[in-house]
């Protein structure tokens, strides 16, 4: 499997959005910690959350591409992703139906991250500070970070999370990464 750090380097080639990179190690961060609280190979879910949105400058416009061409830029460049880590991409995006732990984790993380990192921005203290029922309180305030796909989010319950549950572990997967996120 690719190691992280050239996972990173492609991902840095590739974005030039600086918060779109801070988003994908936000995933990756999460990830990790997921695959830590199943007992799952953190690397493997690591960098799956890493790499999931390495075409997402290619495919703004052709949104339906989305992941299809992140796994085959990944084929191309011959990087060495396993068949779980490219259904967990495809996932995502809906090109798959989340089937396995790592798929529906990715699915509902994606989306949680963005809802974690805009309530970061109007606590008072930052994200260090924040703690799961600040983050389930943006989330029931529907127009809050409104992109932030509540559904998906949600189902994380398909996992044995309570919604406060995962919060929690979302945001301590992030929280280990602040350094590079700055929030
Ligand atoms: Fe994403």
């Amino acid at each position: 499997m690719i190691d992280r750090e050239t996972s990173e380097e492609m991902v840095r080639d590739e974005i030039s959005e600086e918060n779109l990179v801070k988003h994908m190690l936000a995933v990756e961060a999460a990830m990790r910690e997921l695959a830590n609280y199943f007992d799952e190979d953190e690397d493997e879910w690591g960098i799956a959350g890493l790499l999931h949105d390495l075409d997402y400058e290619r495919t703004k416009d052709d949104p339906d591409r989305h992941a299809l061409l992140t796994v085959e830029m990944l084929e191309e460049k011959d990087v060495d992703l396993n068949d779980a880590q490219l259904d967990a991409i495809k996932a995502h995006a809906g090109h798959k139906s989340p089937e396995t732990k790592m798929e529906k984790a990715i699915y509902a993380v994606d989306p949680l991250t963005g809802l974690i990192v805009a309530g970061a921005l109007v606590h008072p203290d930052g994200i260090m500070e924040m703690d799961p029922e600040f983050i389930h309180n943006r989330y029931d305030e529907n127009s809050f970070a409104r992109s932030a796909n509540r559904e998906a989010i949600k189902s994380c319950e398909k996992l044995g999370f309570s919604l406060e549950e995962f919060f929690g572990v979302v945001l301590k997967g992030m929280q280990n990464i602040n350094d590079e996120l700055g929030l």
